[in-house]
Formats: structure tokens, C-alpha cells, sequence
């Protein structure tokens, strides 16, 4: 548990994460993870409670959880100023690497996050995927067993968020122990082995991702014909493939729950062939928002109400 003043940031957050895998911690602003991560990490002493980071304690030990972990913080930690070589170096030498072995690794790493080119840039002129980059590259100086990695892709576009997302699986495959917090669904669905949904400090579900879109309600496939007339016939080809079929006369819509993309092209060509003329067809994929409405009942909102607790824990991984 933490608490600020009176204020209870984070309550009764408890998890583990076997070796090797993937935490995500998904939860709107303000909802705790980064202070939950400050906890793991030694930044910040919890208010009660405590956290085992590849098996040291971070109260009791908190020097061998440093040597086990890197972090990439939702803030930028590299040194704008200096190029990303130098502060591949700066880093490397306090954690006391040897001068060759941080010249190799340093070159590893900036070829492994496609930086090679760039490294003698002072990190200004970087763009935002590239600061990401190097600060991961940074954090991994040491090669730590765990990795935290704070709102990894927060602000990337889409195409530098998909290479960043290659490069951690890379980590995982590699044997990493990866925890990170994310706001998006999406993310948390390509690299999670487990997710905690944190709101308001405290965890309101977790499972597998599989396990939580369940919950949030299936995709669902909305078709839209062209003829309000059309509507009974477009329902007899959609039951050949589904039960449930949701007709809006208004809208001109036929809803199924879906199971992907397979289902999508399978309507199309029912649809195709049976001559009925279609507007639009698409997947309407459950949301973040959708998670939070369906978990709480509410849209996820920054009110936090204050409890006491008496013993919490945040476990951290333990290899
Ligand atoms: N040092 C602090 N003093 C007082 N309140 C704090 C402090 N740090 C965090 N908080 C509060 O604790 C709550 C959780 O903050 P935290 O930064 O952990 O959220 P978050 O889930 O990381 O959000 P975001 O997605 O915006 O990064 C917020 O209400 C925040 O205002
Ligand atoms: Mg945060």
C-alpha cells in the first residue's frame, strides 16, 4: 500500500510474476501504477506491505534488487545532451562495467534497438521512438534478469510502437522477466502473459488476455445494408454462421458477436453470394474503456476514495 497524506494511492496490490514472463499492469491515469512500480523498483518505500524482486526484498535488500532489475521510467532518464553513446557509458560505467565489455555491450545494444547509425547524436535530436529506444537500450546496460518498463509505447506511432514491441518479445524469448504498464488494451493483449487491470489503487481483475476480453464481451461484427427491406434476408445468412443476431431497423444494422477477422471474411462472402447489397462491414473490437465499464460499471474516473488496510502486498518477480 502507499499513501500520500491521507490519500491512498495504491491499496492491496498483490501479484506475482514467475520468471521469463510478462506482467501487464493496464489502468487509466492516475490509477497507481507508476507509483506501484516506484515500490517495486526502491524509488519509493510503501506505506505497508512490501515487494521481492528476483528474490530480494526491497526493503531488506534493496542494493541486490537494483543489480536485478533496469527500469525505463514514463519520464525520460537519458541525458538529452549528451549523444547515446556517451550515455550508454556514463550509465554502463556506474553500474562498473569494464571498459571493453560496456564498448561491446554498448554496440549490441544500439544495433539490437537500431541505433547504430544515430549513437553519435546527441539524444535532442532524437525523435519520440528513438528516445524510447534509448532508454531501453540504457536500462538493459547491466543485462538485468527483470525489466520494469513504465507506459513503454505511450506517445509512438504505430509503426515505432509494433518495432518496440519486437524488440521486447526479443527480451522475453531472451529470458527476461518482464513488468510493464500500459494504458492500451492492445498492448497489454501482444505482450502479456498476465495482465492486472489496476483503477483507483486497486487491481479489479486479472487473467490472461484471453481471459479478460471474455469479460469485457466479445468482438462484435456489425453489418450495415443498403435496403431497410433487406434486413430479415441479411438475418437468415447470418444465423448459417451465429445464433445471436441483433437487428436495428433504424441504424440498418446486424450484429453478431465474432470471433476475429476469419468471421468477417466468412459474412462477406455469405453476404456476397446471397446478392444483398452492404453499406459498410466491420469488427468493432472491446476497448479499454469497454474492460472498465464492463469490470466496474462505471467509466474508469480518477475519484479515489480512501480506506484503511492493514497488510498489503506487492510482489514483485521472483526468479
Ligand atoms: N508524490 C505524490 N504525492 C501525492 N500524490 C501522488 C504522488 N505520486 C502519485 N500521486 C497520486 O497517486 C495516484 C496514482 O498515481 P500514479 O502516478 O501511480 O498513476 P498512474 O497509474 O501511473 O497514472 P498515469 O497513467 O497517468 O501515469 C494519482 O492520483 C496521483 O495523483
Ligand atoms: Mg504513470
Amino acid at each position: 500500500m502507499k499513501r500520500f497524506g491521507d490519500f491512498t494511492a495504491v491499496d492491496g496490490v498483490s501479484f506475482s510474476v514467475p520468471a521469463g514472463t510478462v506482467l501487464g499492469m493496464l489502468g487509466p491515469n492516475g490509477a497507481g501504477k507508476t507509483t506501484t512500480v516506484r515500490m517495486m523498483t526502491t524509488l519509493s518505500a510503501p506505506t505497508s506491505g512490501t515487494a521481492r524482486i528476483n528474490g530480494f526484498d526491497v526493503h531488506d535488500d534493496p542494493d541486490a534488487v537494483r543489480r536485478s532489475m533496469g527500469l525505463t521510467g514514463q519520464a525520460a532518464t537519458v541525458d538529452e545532451l549528451l549523444t547515446g553513446r556517451e550515455n550508454m557509458r556514463m550509465i554502463g560505467g556506474l553500474y562498473g562495467i569494464g571498459r571493453k565489455a560496456l564498448k561491446e555491450r554498448t554496440e549490441q545494444l544500439l544495433h539490437q534497438f537500431s541505433l547504430t547509425d544515430a549513437g553519435d547524436k546527441t539524444v535532442r535530436e532524437y525523435s519520440g521512438g528513438m528516445r524510447r529506444r534509448i532508454d531501453l537500450a540504457v536500462s538493459l546496460i547491466a543485462a538485468p534478469p527483470v525489466l520494469f518498463l513504465d507506459e513503454p509505447t505511450t506517445g509512438l506511432d504505430p509503426h515505432s510502437r509494433n518495432e518496440l514491441w519486437d524488440v521486447l518479445r526479443g527480451l522475453v524469448a531472451a529470458g527476461t522477466t518482464l513488468v510493464l504498464t500500459t494504458q492500451y488494451l492492445e498492448e497489454a493483449d501482444q505482450l502479456a502473459d498476465r495482465i492486472v487491470v489496476i483503477d483507483a489503487g486497486r487491481i479489479i481483475a486479472e487473467g490472461t488476455p484471453l481471459e479478460l476480453k471474455t469479460q469485457a464481451g466479445a468482438a462484435s461484427l456489425i453489418t450495415t445494408v443498403t435496403h431497410p427491406a433487406d434486413l430479415q434476408a441479411a438475418r437468415t445468412v447470418l444465423r448459417t454462421v451465429v445464433d445471436d443476431v441483433f437487428i436495428d431497423e433504424h441504424a440498418r444494422t446486424l450484429t453478431v458477436p465474432a470471433g476475429g477477422l476469419a468471421d468477417l471474411t466468412r459474412v462477406a462472402a455469405l453476404l456476397d453470394e446471397s446478392g444483398i447489397a452492404i453499406d459498410d462491414l466491420g469488427l468493432s473490437r472491446p476497448s479499454l474503456d469497454d474492460v472498465f465499464l464492463s469490470l466496474t460499471g462505471h467509466k474508469a474516473d480518477r475519484t479515489v476514495t480512501t480506506t484503511d488496510s492493514d497488510s498489503v502486498s506487492e510482489e514483485g518477480a521472483s526468479a
